[in-house]
């Protein structure tokens, strides 16, 4: 008989192997059985909504970024997945993340929303490297 906390241990080794951030190997399963964390939710959500104004200022023929604001989350608040990502790392690059949302906001720019897609990156190569490729995509090809 294998101890009840072996096999919880094992069922979340096996939820974290499925999550983006761990992208690189194979995934076994489609989805964590009980759903994102609040974080990983969060996540996604930020990425639509760099996605939303992109594709905004694209469409604009003025390209305009003067009228897209972007939320910030509360970093701190949300619940991970697997509480080792918020490592020193997530904890220095939370509030630079916060900075780089709040100059977007005060003076939205090309500069000022590609330093905010940075800010996602450079959270995400000490903490969870697997939505890297997919943040890259978040890079203003517009002038
Ligand atoms: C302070 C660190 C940090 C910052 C800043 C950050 N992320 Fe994350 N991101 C994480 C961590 C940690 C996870 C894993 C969350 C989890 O699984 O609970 C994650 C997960 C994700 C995921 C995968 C969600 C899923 O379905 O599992 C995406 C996509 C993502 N982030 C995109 C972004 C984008 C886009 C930004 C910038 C707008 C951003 N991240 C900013 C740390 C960060």
């Amino acid at each position: 008989m294998v101890p009840a906390f072996i096999l919880a241990a094992l069922a979340l080794l096996s939820a974290c192997e499925t999550k983006e951030c761990h992208e690189t190997k194979p995934k076994l399963a489609p989805n964590q059985p009980n759903g994102s964390s609040a974080l990983a939710s969060a996540m996604v959500a930020m990425d639509g909504q760099l996605q939303m104004v992109l594709e905004g200022v694209m469409a604009d023929p003025e390209k305009e970024w003067g009228k897209y604001t972007l939320p910030s989350h509360n970093l701190f608040a949300l619940e991970p997945t697997d509480g080792s990502m918020i490592n020193g790392h997530y904890m220095i690059h939370a509030p630079l993340y916060h900075q780089a949302i709040q100059q977007f906001n005060q003076t939205p720019s090309k500069e000022h929303f590609n330093a905010v897609v940075s800010a996602c990156a450079d959270c995400h190569h000490g903490t969870c490297p697997g939505p890297l490729t997919r943040i890259e995509k978040r890079r203003p090809k517009v002038h």
